[in-house]
């Protein structure tokens, strides 16, 4: 039957072991495309990104195989991201395969950061094919990768395919080991429709695309379809592959992978993880679909000069568009005036949507400290989420503090163990499990969140010169003694200072804080009086001592043009300024706060 030659894979790889050279060479064995083509198209999807000033998301490609038996199968490649922050994204791609490729660079060997995305493949039940690339290079030793592919993932690497992407070498054996490895797709072309959404992206002139996997039945042109969970009914627009070009298709049937417009206007209109099904069976039940994605570090996010508030509003319309975990809604704060809370997967997730909102949309920002969601219970009852510090409740109304704990799952080479577990206890860490496999330990922590959204991962990374990987996601939430520090200018709360921490350690980053500060607010007219306090106690206190001289003094009161340029240099170094009080505080200041440790 036709499900019979339909084979859906992804590819685990670790950056640089190629990935995008060997599924180029797909492309080439299975298109028949020539070098010159294959350039054109490259350039050709590279014209359109920049045209339309968006990236083009093409994570699936469709591409037929004639194998060594003469059958032709159509080969489903899915693509996967690569960092800890976007792991969820990972599942969700090896979600619509019944198989992967572990790509190993034979010269280099297993690398952790794979071997977690391979545990999860073989927790969805995926066949996982061990292949080892760069064979070409003198200093490939497969034998000795193969056999740390079987002590640390424990999967049979004695017949994985030795190849090079590079030269060519024995590429079709990959294909021919995948089509003969990797099981066909199942389901029922004669069932009503399910289909589960993969991906949606937004594009300026189709509206939103979605990456299907259809389960059961098919779907074509015209069908009126819904979607489970937000009851909404569309007509599809049209439906079809990549191949990697967007290339329409009549139909799509049970076990293909392919994309779906249907005229839905934002993203929110076709989640991630939801079922699609006809209106004429509409009672199909939903799939299993996905954990929803929740952000797990919020930020207040505030323009530098108040004129750009529109602009900033709607440049965090447009980037949400393409972005379904990015969380924001209007803030004001005190110090920093009108902005936004922001909500990010995690501190790399920030820092990109952070990047993206100065360089594209030029705009200068200022961003208050990342916090994670706290729970709060009050002497009322009440349990109440808090993820923004200057919001908590007033202390004496609070009965509880709770904060998220992560469960965070480690696999390290047995030289690095040590480190990790420092680094680990050092973070609030408890070991719930430790295993060797093989040279590598793998571990189980519960971490408070706070603690791992922050540098964990970059932490983690340097103790272990790069080897161990993370994978971590939200357990519960647990009682722990937590209070909110403020900082206070000339007697002033600045709300966008405050932080929510653990008790213990207050007085120490009261100290720092405060030091830091210290140095970085220019000295005033008078003194400043900084100070680090818990509810009414002060914690730690410095003065910035008052300027003795006027600055405009020294231009003798004569020189006119002079002194109105020195006020004028004064007023520009304001723009990244925010008045607190009577005293200006520095964007410097603000950043300082985070990078208080
Ligand atoms: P990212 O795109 O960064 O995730 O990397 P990737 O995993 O897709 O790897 P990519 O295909 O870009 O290859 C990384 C580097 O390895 C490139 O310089 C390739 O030319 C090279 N490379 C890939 N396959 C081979 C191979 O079989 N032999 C040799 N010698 N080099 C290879």
């Amino acid at each position: 039957s036709q499900l019979d030659h339909i084979r859906n894979f992804s590819i685990i790889a670790h950056i640089d072991h190629g990935k995008s050279t060997l599924s180029d060479r797909f492309i080439q064995v299975c298109g028949g495309l020539s070098d010159r083509e294959m350039q054109e198209q490259v350039l050709d999807s590279m014209d359109i990104e920049r045209e339309r000033g968006i990236t083009i998301k093409a994570q699936s490609v469709t591409l037929n195989y004639t194998a060594r038996n003469g059958e032709t199968y159509q080969l489903n490649f899915i693509d996967t991201p690569g960092h800890v922050d976007f792991s969820y994204e990972v599942s969700r791609s090896l979600s619509a395969c019944e198989g992967a490729l572990l790509v190993v660079d034979a010269a280099q060997g297993v690398e952790a950061q794979s071997v977690a995305n391979c545990y999860t493949a073989i927790e969805q039940g995926l066949e996982v094919r061990p292949v080892l690339n760069k064979m070409d290079l003198p200093q490939a030793d497969p034998d000795a990768v193969a056999q740390e592919i079987e002590d640390i993932i424990g999967i049979d690497a004695t017949d994985a395919v030795r190849c090079s992407a590079k030269s060519g070498l024995n590429v079709e054996d990959v294909l021919e080991d995948l089509v003969a490895n990797i099981p066909a797709p199942e389901g029922d072309p004669d069932a009503p429709l399910q289909a589960l959404i993969i991906d949606s992206w937004f594009d300026p002139y189709l509206g939103v695309v979605s990456l299907i996997r259809v389960k059961n039945g098919s779907i074509k042109k015209g069908d009126k379809i819904r979607l489970k969970s937000t009851g909404k009914d569309h007509i599809v627009d049209d439906v079809g592959y990549f191949t990697p070009k967007m290339t329409k298709r009549p139909e799509l049937n049970t076990g293909e992978v392919g994309y779906l417009c249907a005229s839905i206007k934002d993203i929110h209109g076709a989640p991630v993880g939801d079922t699609i099904v006809s209106t004429k069976n509409p009672d199909v039940d939903a799939l299993p679909g996905f954990q929803k994605v929740k952000p797990q570090v919020y930020a207040g996010l505030f323009p530098v000069s108040s004129d750009d508030y529109e602009a900033f509003r709607v440049a965090l319309d447009k980037l949400s568009l393409n972005d379904a975990s990015l969380f924001f809604e209007p803030e004001n704060s005190d110090a920093l005036g009108f902005g936004f809370r922001c909500g990010f997967l995690g501190m790399l997730h920030m820092e990109i949507i952070q990047e993206r909102l100065e360089r594209e949309y030029d705009l200068d920002l200022i961003t208050t400290a990342p916090t994670v969601i706290y729970e709060v219970v009050t002497r009322k009852g009440d349990v109440v989420n808090v993820d923004n510090p200057s919001k908590l409740p007033d202390i004496g109304s609070i009965d509880e503090m709770r904060e998220p704990i992560a469960e965070c799952n480690i696999l390290v080479p047995q030289e690095y163990l040590g480190n990790v577990i420092s680094l680990c206890v050092d973070k609030r860490g408890v070991q719930v499990d430790m295993q060797y496999t093989g040279s590598q330990v793998s571990l189980r922590y519960e971490i408070p969140m706070a603690e791992v959204v922050m540098d964990f991962f970059d932490r983690l990374k340097s103790a272990s010169r790069g080897f161990a990987s993370l994978d971590y996601s939200f357990l519960r939430f647990q009682e722990a003694p937590l209070v909110r520090l403020d900082v206070l200018v000339n007697g002033d709360r600045v709300d966008a200072l405050a932080v929510i921490m653990h008790k213990e350690s207050v007085r120490r980053r009261g100290n720092l804080l405060t030091e830091k500060m210290k140095e970085l607010i220019p000295r005033q007219m008078f003194d400043v009086a900084i100070q680090a306090a818990v509810g009414n106690q002060v914690v730690a206190r410095t003065t910035v001592k008052a300027l003795r001289k006027n600055v405009t003094a020294k231009c003798y009161g004569g020189d006119v043009s002079r002194k109105k340029k020195l006020l004028q240099k004064q007023k520009e170094g304001k723009k990244r300024m925010k008045q607190i009080g009577s005293v200006e505080i520095p964007q410097s200041a603000f950043l300082a706060v985070l990078k208080v440790d």
